[in-house]
């Protein structure tokens, strides 16, 4: 399974040369070796942002927002990251006021056009999961056009999950795999979790290594619910639209603090048991 290898990146990325000192110190303290392949947000608190702001609509946090997705796509390029995932509308979504759902329409195909450039230039390539079927035709033209267009980028996957939600993620991949069993051509016998993975959207991906969820909120809210069963979480109180490369690399320096055990006992195991007499 191509699970998405790491790209070589220069370490520390030459760019850092111009990063505040709070900034180079958090860099200090990681490694191109320990970087999580697959980091996966859910981009929280634009509503309570604009608020916070005194702006009456919830619109200019999502506008703001983007800002935020420009920085932590960029710097995850530059650190070497090879998959983000980015929360940027669920299924759910779609019953929020017809204004609102409009324009979050509206911000991703500004986004599929206006983000071209920057990302042919940071080599990122740009995926989709969810069904982008749902989405008005020309927000989904101009975003295939883009993963058209960034298909040979060698660098990070920037994967949209747009009209997203984990248990219909499961369920689509249900469904096939029942089609694939009621034409023969599987036994039901061979399914495991890796036959199960490749009819998920995030097939040929690996799970995230660590989940990060703005606007202190502990929920998961129907994400890669598959796919993170041993993600590492990280829940931050700042609103989407002010977390920025700071944020992003403090998640980044707490999770190589963490040590992940995927239910066995990892270093707890280490010392050595006494001899049984
Ligand atoms: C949650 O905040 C955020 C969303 C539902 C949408 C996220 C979208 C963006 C950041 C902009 C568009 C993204 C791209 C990639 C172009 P909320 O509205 O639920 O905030 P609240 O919980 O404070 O109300």
């Amino acid at each position: 399974m191509n699970l998405a290898a790491r790209k070589t990146v220069v370490w520390p990325p030459v760019e850092s040369r111009d990063w505040p000192e709070s900034e180079k110190g958090l860099l200090a303290k990681l490694s191109a070796r320990a970087m999580p392949r697959h980091v996966a947000v859910i981009m929280d608190g634009n509503g309570r942002w604009s608020k916070q702001q005194g702006l009456l609509d919830r619109i200019r946090g999502h506008e703001a927002g983007i800002e935020s997705v420009r920085e932590i796509t960029r710097t995850a390029a530059m650190l070497g990251i090879s998959v983000l995932t980015l929360y940027a509308f669920s299924k759910e979504n779609w019953q929020r006021p017809r204004h609102e759902v409009a324009a979050l329409m509206r911000l991703l195909e500004r986004f599929a056009v206006q983000e071209r450039d920057e990302l042919m230039e940071n080599d990122i390539r740009l995926e989709t999961i969810g069904d982008v079927a749902d989405l008005p035709s020309s927000v989904r033209r101009e975003i295939l056009k883009t993963v058209e267009l960034t298909r040979g980028n060698g660098g990070t996957t920037l994967i949209l999950a747009l009209s997203y939600g984990g248990r219909d993620d499961v369920i689509r991949a249900v469904k096939r795999i029942a089609t694939e069993v009621a034409a023969g051509n599987i036994d039901p016998k061979e399914i495991d979790e890796d036959y199960l993975a490749r009819y998920m959207d995030t097939a040929n991906k690996p799970d995230p290594d660590l989940l990060i969820r703005t606007s202190g909120e502990f929920r998961i809210s129907n994400f890669l619910l598959w796919q993170i069963a041993y993600t590492e979480l990280f829940v931050t109180p700042v609103m989407w639209p002010e977390f920025r490369r700071a944020h992003f690399l403090e998640a980044l320096v707490e999770y190589g603090q963490r040590e992940r055990r995927y239910g066995g006992l990892g270093d707890l195991d280490s010392p050595p048991r006494p001899a049984r007499p």
